[in-house]
């Protein structure tokens, strides 16, 4: 039986070696892109949770054979005749499955995708994917909830999304990769995660140029084979809970094995609050050093600071010496934390997508998880608040993170059950 609620005793310093598992936001798209490949294939690195496990049993009800191994990684057998309706509650359990539309689109020349829902932290539309759809030649119908589209001759053409949307920019990548012709994606995103899922590609013999820069060329091909062996990198999102983890604690954490080469956005956030980064090899730790400073945080997309590390970065700044200014951009409503960490004490006022943060003593208090990152916020606060902390809605935590707690227990934190 899955544990609902951990309690966390505050005051412990955390100190010591981990590896983060696998990017959930690289995996989603890859697994959805395993659509277009012939044969089998090999992912390592996959960590068992929530929206991955709600993506393969996506593939598994549009007949595409998976098989989770023991050593975290996934195999896939892309066989049979696919089939190209999205289930309805699979895709309103994780809006990521609406990332088979262009996988599906491109096999196919259909799919049928229910338009997924908005969630906690904002209304998650999708016209910027049904826009650039369009431009590939797609036609779309909207009746009962599910989006249709259609092309049987998908059409390479020149895309200019009107926001670097991260899954925007990974659906049209994937639909063009099999489409007729050259597709050129301006104002793409240029998140890590995007880079990977090209890589991917790219060894399942995809032409695919200027991945990680805002416009992204791509050639399409007859088809695609199915890839041995590919390793997903590290979560960038886990590496900088896990370093704010060990840095509010007063500890020292050092995270093994990672790609520095995309952390920098996160660890320049950290040592402006005052907090010691030092790379070693291909490991990234992070240290005390006295007192943490005020910083003031906007959300942006890649390279800037990251949305998803909004919500940790916040718990982070309630202890500093001084007011923060925190912008949220990328989300209408990622403030969902805010009001659990007052309730522990924190000083913090909203106005409209500002957070002002301001110094606090926190004291262990009852609290409820309404999203992911919110979640991984609350376990932050309760790592140093006076007392214990019982957190509530841990299934949120668990569908982005594998074995968060016992990762913190082994850096020293106390959490029990
Ligand atoms: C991806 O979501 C991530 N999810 C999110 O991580 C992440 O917060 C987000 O990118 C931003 O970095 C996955 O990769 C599975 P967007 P995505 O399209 O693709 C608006 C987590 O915690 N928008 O870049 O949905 C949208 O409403 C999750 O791991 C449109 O208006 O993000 C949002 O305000 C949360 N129309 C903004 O753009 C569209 O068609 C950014 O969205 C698409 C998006």
């Amino acid at each position: 039986m899955e544990r609902t609620s951990i309690t966390i005793e505050g005051g412990n310093q955390l100190t010591g070696d981990i590896e983060v598992s696998g990017a959930k936001n690289a995996v989603l798209p890859i697994l959805a892109s395993t659509i277009m490949l012939d044969g089998e294939t090999t992912l390592l690195n996959i960590p068992p949770i929530g929206d991955i496990n709600s993506m393969v049993r996506m593939l598994n009800s549009l007949n595409i054979r998976t098989e989770y191994r023991i050593d975290e990684s996934i195999h896939i057998l892309n066989e049979k005749k696919i089939r190209h309706i999205a289930p309805y509650e699979l895709v309103t359990a994780m809006r990521a499955s609406f990332f088979v539309a262009g996988p599906l689109l491109a096999k196919t020349g259909f799919a049928k995708v229910p338009l997924p829902g908005g969630c906690s932290i904002g209304l998650r539309p999708v016209d910027i994917h049904i826009q650039g759809f369009k431009k590939l030649g797609v036609k779309i119908n909207f009746e009962h909830g599910f989006v249709e589209f259609s092309a049987f001759d998908l059409k390479g053409n020149v895309v200019d999304l009107p926001f670097p949307s991260v899954g925007a920019t990974e659906n049209i990548m994937m639909a063009a990769c099999l489409a007729k012709g050259e597709t050129v994606i301006n104002n793409a995103a240029r998140e890590p995660e995007i880079v990977d899922l090209a890589n991917f590609l790219i060894k399942a013999g995809a032409i695919i140029e200027g991945h990680g820069t805002s416009s992204i060329h791509v050639q399409g091909v007859q088809s695609l084979q199915g890839v041995k062996d590919y390793y997903v990198i590290p979560d960038r999102i886990e590496i900088g809970t896990l370093l704010i983890a060990g840095g509010i604690t007063g500890g020292s954490v050092c995270i093994k094995n990672v790609d520095k080469s995309y952390l920098a956005p996160i660890t320049d956030a950290l040592s402006k609050a005052g907090l010691v980064i030092s790379y070693e090899n291909n490991n990234v730790r992070c240290s005390a050093n006295g007192g943490i400073k005020p910083v003031d945080i906007t959300t942006e997309p890649y390279p800037g600071f990251p949305t998803d590390m909004q919500a940790q970065m916040m718990t982070l700044l309630t202890v500093a010496s001084g007011k923060s200014i925190i912008k949220e951009t990328i989300f209408e409503n990622r403030f969902m934390h805010v009001h659990e960490l007052v309730r522990m004490g924190a000083n913090i006022k909203i106005d409209g997508q500002i957070a002002i943060v301001s110094e606090s003593s926190l004291s262990g208090a009852e609290v409820k998880i309404t999203d992911l990152r919110a979640g991984a916020a609350l376990v932050l606060a309760g790592l140093i608040a006076e007392g214990h902390t019982i957190v509530y809605g841990l299934h949120h935590l668990n569908r982005g993170y594998y074995n968060l707690m016992e990762k913190l227990t082994l850096l020293g934190a106390k959490i029990v059950t």
